[in-house]
Order: structure tokens, then sequence, then C-alpha cells
């Protein structure tokens, strides 16, 4: 039973003499009564591994439960890691665990509900018409969620490579700030291993090139994973768009030689109105290219990227501006196209996942 010995892992970490404990466990029976017998309009959404339902506790308090939906040694490894993984982690830009529910068959785990849902139903799902991410709000979670990946590949013990960074997994609270969700997939990093080779899981778009094609994880991958969701949200842009019935393009690609140009402004969502900081755009705009870019070994750490982002480092940023990959003559995108940011490795991507996604 793997999912028992990590959990009682977690509980010895949590546990510390008369400290109260964070989370609890749920009986079947009370996730029920707290979902309306996880009642179709209670949903939330659904993910690769169960669907995530609204829920309200005899307290009044709300929760999002996740019911994983297909019982496997597989679904048995993703809950134990996610439960072990957000029993340690405390953040205030993490999303906390509330507790789980392990009765028969049934595996649940259950978060505070956030109110403003994800980062990707304000970009492309059903709030992207009320325009409510203003540019501060933008700058605040590019900030925090950045902030939230620090505590997992720095300050977590052991570290955490988080694997999965996306605009669904970025929720948002009350207030709009960034708590990072879904530690399903991560992966603990021993101490001085640089990176761990493991099947590559995952989502079309954002990952890393040496993780898609060799498997290779690091903390670099969820860089340029953070890199692509950073263009997301200040273009509202998705990571990869159909230019034609046959070409696909990536929001890299698309960003690049207007970078290249300095036409910062056509980056700007025009959801924005034209409303936001020119110089913070410019930044940010750099800093998710340096991180997105092929090479892992040219990535920021995502320390720097905090830095970079909040306006320190101005050395650095400067030093990025130069970059020669930001000085590249760029031919219009076609699907055959090859060069430092090429289709290639991004169709290659594709058909990692394609084959990926088969598995789930
Ligand atoms: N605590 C929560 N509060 C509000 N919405 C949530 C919460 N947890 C998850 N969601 C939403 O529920 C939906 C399903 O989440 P889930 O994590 O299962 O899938 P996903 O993020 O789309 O994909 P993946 O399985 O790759 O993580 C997503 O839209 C997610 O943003
Ligand atoms: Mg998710």
């Amino acid at each position: 039973m793997v999912f028992f010995s990590m959990f009682c892992c977690a509980k010895g970490s949590n546990g510390k003499g008369k400290e109260k404990p964070t989370w609890r466990t749920f009986s079947l029976k009370e996730l029920h009564s707290a979902t309306n017998n996880f009642n179709y309009d209670n949903k939330l959404g659904e993910g690769g591994f169960g669907s995530v339902y609204w829920g309200q506790l005899w307290d009044g308090s709300q929760i999002a439960v996740k019911r994983l939906k297909v019982w496997s040694d597989k679904a048995e490894m993703q809950f134990g890691v996610e439960v072990e993984i957000l029993a340690r982690v405390r953040h205030k830009n993490l999303l906390s665990l509330r507790g789980y529910c392990a009765e028969g068959q049934e595996r649940l785990i259950v978060y505070d509900y956030m109110p403003n849902l994800s980062l990707l139903s304000h970009l492309h799902g059903q709030h992207s018409a009320e325009c409510l991410l203003d540019w501060d709000r933008r700058m605040n979670i590019a900030i925090g969620s950045a902030e939230g990946i620090v505590y997992l590949h720095n300050q977590a013990t052991p570290h955490v490579i988080h694997r999965d960074i996306k605009a669904s997994n970025v929720l948002l609270d009350s207030d709009f700030q960034a708590r990072v969700a879904d530690f399903g997939f991560a992966k603990f990093i021993p101490d001085g291993a640089t990176h761990v080779t493991t099947r590559v899981k995952g989502t079309l778009g954002y990952l890393a090139p040496e993780y898609a094609m060799l498997g290779k994880a690091s903390e670099g991958c969820d860089v340029y994973s953070f890199g692509i969701l950073l263009l997301e949200l200040v273009s509202g842009k998705r990571p990869v768009e159909k230019i034609s019935s046959t070409a696909k393009r990536t929001v890299v690609q698309w960003a690049l030689p207007l970078t290249c140009d300095g036409k910062f402004n056509e980056i700007a969502d025009p959801r924005l109105n034209g409303k936001f900081v020119e110089e913070e755009l410019k930044r940010v705009v750099l800093v998710a290219l340096v991180c997105a870019q092929t090479r892992p070994e040219k990535r920021p750490t995502i320390m720097e990227v905090v830095e970079l982002l909040k306006g320190n480092l101005k050395e650095k940023l400067i030093a990025i501006e130069n970059d020669e990959m930001f000085r590249t003559l760029y031919a219009p995108v076609t699907q055959s196209q090859s060069g430092d940011h090429d289709n290639s490795s991004h169709i290659s991507e594709e058909n990692e996942i394609e084959e990926v996604q088969q598995h789930k």
C-alpha cells in the first residue's frame, strides 16, 4: 500500500509535539453530503486524474473535492504523492490541503475552495468575457505564483519540482492572490541531484523540450512552463494556437519576433484596453522568453525570476535585453521552420503528450 506508507511519513512530519494538525481525514458520508452526492451541478471541472466538485461543510466553509476517477496502482501512487506533498507545504501562494478521504475504492482530496477559480477560467474560460484581470492583478499573480514555486524549489524539504505548471493549476483566492495547485505530478529531488529522469507527464504547450524528449525533469522545466504561463497571462493567448488547418504556432513563436522588433504593446492582451505599465509589460515579456528558451542552462532560476519581475536585478535585465536571442531576425512562422525556438521541439512535445494522454 504505497499510499499508507507515504501517509504515515507525512503525518510524522506534520504532527510535531502538541502542534494542531492543519488537516484531517473526512468520511465519505461527510463529503457526499457536502457536495450534494457529487452532483453534476457542483462540478468545477475535470482533469487527467478525476473530477473536482464544490462543496460546503456543516460549518458553512467551502471546499473543493478532487475525486480520483479510476482506481489503479498508478492512481494510488498519485494520491499518495499528492497527499504527502500537500501535507508538508505551507505557503501563501500554494493551495493548502484540508484533508483527504480513503474509504473502500474511493480516494478523495479536500482543498480550500478558491472563489475566483483558476487563471485558465479568466484567460480562456467562463470568466474571460468579464475582464476581471487588470494589469495590477496580473502582475500580482505573476509574482505570487513565482514565489509559490520558489518555495517548492528552494524551501520545501526535500525540494519539489511541480512538473505541471499551467493556467488551470494557478487558482485565485477571493483577493485574486495566486495559489499554485496540483502537486500530484511533483517529484522529490534527492539532495545533490541535478535532475531526475522520469516518464513524461504534463500538458501540451508547457513542456520543456529536454523534458518532453529525454524525460529530464529539473527545476528548469518548471521555469520553462512558467515562462509560457507568463506569456499567456500578459497576452491572453493560449500556449499553442492553430493558425491554419495544417499549422500551429506556439505563444513563444508569436511573441519572440514582436519582442525583437520592440513591439511590446502588440503583445498585451487586448482586454487590457491599453491599460498597463509599459515598463512592467516589457519586463514580463523578456523574462518569460528567457524562461521559455530551449536551452535549459540559459534559463534563470525561479528565484531570479521573482526578483526580475519585481524590478530588481536591473543589470541582469539589461543583459537579458541584449541577449542574442532578441537580435535574431525572424522569418514568418511555418511548420517546418527551425531555430532556437523552432516548431520541431514543440511538435515532438505534442507527439509525446498525445501518447501520454492516451495512457491516462
Ligand atoms: N480548490 C479549488 N477551487 C476552485 N477550483 C478548483 C480547485 N481545485 C481545482 N479547481 C478547478 O477544477 C478544475 C479541474 O481541476 P484538475 O486539477 O482536476 O484538472 P486540471 O488542472 O484541468 O488538469 P490536471 O489534471 O492536468 O491538473 C480546474 O479547472 C481547476 O482550476
Ligand atoms: Mg489541476
